[in-house]
């Protein structure tokens, strides 16, 4: 938990400017919508892209379903971020590997795959749209709002 005791919960992809900052902002809004505190933020396995707005085409789906990327600037994952966050979400398995490999020993962090949240599926990642066209953005927008809607309700009967 942070300091201010909010579940706190981090995405993770390789840039961070395609599919976690989609998967941040969802969240956020669904989390609010349904009353749930939480504090969420995601962040890139890669350097590359640090500093920068999310793809445009994250940015034009997201906007046109109602979801807002005022403050998302892509970021590398920090070691801080495994003592910082209670729950951080791989987009993906090479992801989720790289996360294991980073995590200290002294963080309680749950890492897994965010599909994972989605009991009775064989979805396990939300696949990389970067080198695809628009169709391949309304596809993860998709599984990011059923894993958002399935962890949120999880969340619910914990309460
Ligand atoms: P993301 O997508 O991991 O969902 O942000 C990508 C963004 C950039 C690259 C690959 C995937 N890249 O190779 O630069």
């Amino acid at each position: 938990m942070t300091a201010n005791s909010d579940l706190s919960i981090l995405f993770v992809c390789l840039g961070n400017i395609c599919r976690s900052p989609l998967a941040e902002a969802v969240f956020r809004t669904k989390a609010h919508q349904a009353g749930i505190p939480v504090s969420v933020d995601s962040a890139g396995i890669i350097s590359y892209h640090a500093g920068k707005r999310p793809d445009p085409r994250t940015l034009a789906i997201g906007e046109e379903n109602g979801y807002s990327f005022e403050n998302s600037y892509a970021r590398q994952v920090a070691t801080t971020d495994f003592t910082k966050y209670d729950h951080i979400f791989a987009m993906d398995k090479d992801n989720l590997e790289a996360l294991q490999s980073l995590q200290p020993d002294s963080s309680d962090a749950q890492l897994g795959l965010f599909l994972s949240v989605l009991q009775d599926s064989d979805l396990a990642e939300v696949p990389d749209p970067y080198y695809g066209g628009i169709e391949g953005f309304q596809h993860i927008l998709q599984l990011i709002e059923q894993a958002a809607d399935a962890f949120i309700e999880q969340l619910k009967s914990r309460e």
